[in-house]
């Protein structure tokens, strides 16, 4: 059985610039809710209880965010706002959250192995990228563990992106699999050429992964940008047995990038019966303003 997660949340995050660099690109709100937090429920709803976060100097705000609050939750009694006091106080009982530190962000793969004290060799476990939003309320991370479950096999989640994308990606070379949006990935390439690129089938920010995938870790050189690639570690995995990947059929945000980060907001914004009803005119409004002219757009409107 599946039950525990690590969350990769070192990085640097450069895309994001300058706000991350006093605010971890993890905790910027997707409307009113951190990105961690949306990871973090989806642990929740797939009875993976035990959360490590692998995190950096300066991004300790993190695990405040799931500790108890007291003076906050008494002033909020207080008031009788009950909605937000239990917004507030059932954070700290989504899941048991442990720590640990990267402390050089030598890349995903090595962020991953500072979780091997914690999980152990002979456990599989769940990775989430911590700015990989998959569509909140979706059980596509219970899938994946369930086919892991079925197969035995390490799963990730595919993305299928247009053929100018995949050198943005880490892209599968792949067979159909058993079942319907199951495919056997036989070898993976860390952000080719386009015209190298060996599918259009991309590895995003979901994993089930082995314990034996710790002592790949470890024996890994360092691959493209001279990180330790996670990608790199499940092409060795997958030189001895075929992993399966999932595609994706849910809706996905990358958050760490600018413009994933604004499409999360609206869609999610959109999905709630608070602000759906003034958004939409709003967004009408504003889009008829950009298509009478009326509207400073940079670069071509429709482009
Ligand atoms: P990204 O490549 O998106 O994160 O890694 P980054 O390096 O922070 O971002 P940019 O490219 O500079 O903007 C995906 C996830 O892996 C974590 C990040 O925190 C992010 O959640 N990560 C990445 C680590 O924990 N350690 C690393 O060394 C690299």
């Amino acid at each position: 059985m599946v039950s525990k997660a690590v969350l990769p949340v070192a990085g640097l995050g450069t895309r994001f610039l300058p706000v991350t660099k006093s605010v971890p690109k993890e905790l910027l709100p997707v409307v009113d809710t951190p990105a961690l937090q949306l990871l973090i429920e989806e642990c929740a709803r797939c009875a993976l209880d035990d959360v490590l976060l692998v995190t950096a100097m300066g991004k300790s705000s993190m695990e405040d965010h799931f500790d108890r609050r007291l003076d906050l939750e008494a002033e909020l009694a207080a008031k009788g706002k009950d909605a937000e006091l239990a917004a507030v106080r059932d954070l700290a009982g989504l899941a048991r959250i442990h720590s640990t530190r990267q402390g050089e962000a030598l890349g995903l793969g090595h962020a991953v192995l500072q979780a091997k004290a914690h999980v152990g060799v002979d456990e599989s476990f769940a990775v989430l990228l911590g700015d990989d939003i998959v569509d909140p309320g979706s059980d596509f991370l219970q899938r994946m563990i369930a086919v892991h479950e079925r197969t035995g096999r390490p799963v990730v989640a595919l993305l299928e992106v247009q053929p100018e994308q995949a050198s943005m990606y880490g892209i599968a070379t792949v067979e159909p699999g058993e079942q319907p949006g199951e495919h056997l990935i036989s070898g993976l390439v860390e952000k080719p050429d386009p015209a190298d690129a060996p599918s259009n089938l991309a590895v995003i920010g979901r994993y089930v992964l082995p314990g034996t995938i710790f002592s790949v870790l470890e024996d890994l050189p360092p691959g493209r940008g001279g990180e330790i690639q996670l990608t790199d570690a499940l092409e060795h995995l997958a030189a001895d047995e075929p992993i399966v990947g999932l595609t994706l059929d849910v809706p996905r945000f990358d958050t760490g990038d600018r413009l994933g980060y604004l499409q999360a907001n609206v869609e999610l914004a959109l999905r709630r019966a608070d602000l759906a009803p003034a958004l939409v005119p709003w967004l009408r409004e504003l889009l008829h303003r950009i298509d009478d002219g009326d509207l400073d757009v940079a670069g071509p409107a429709d482009a």
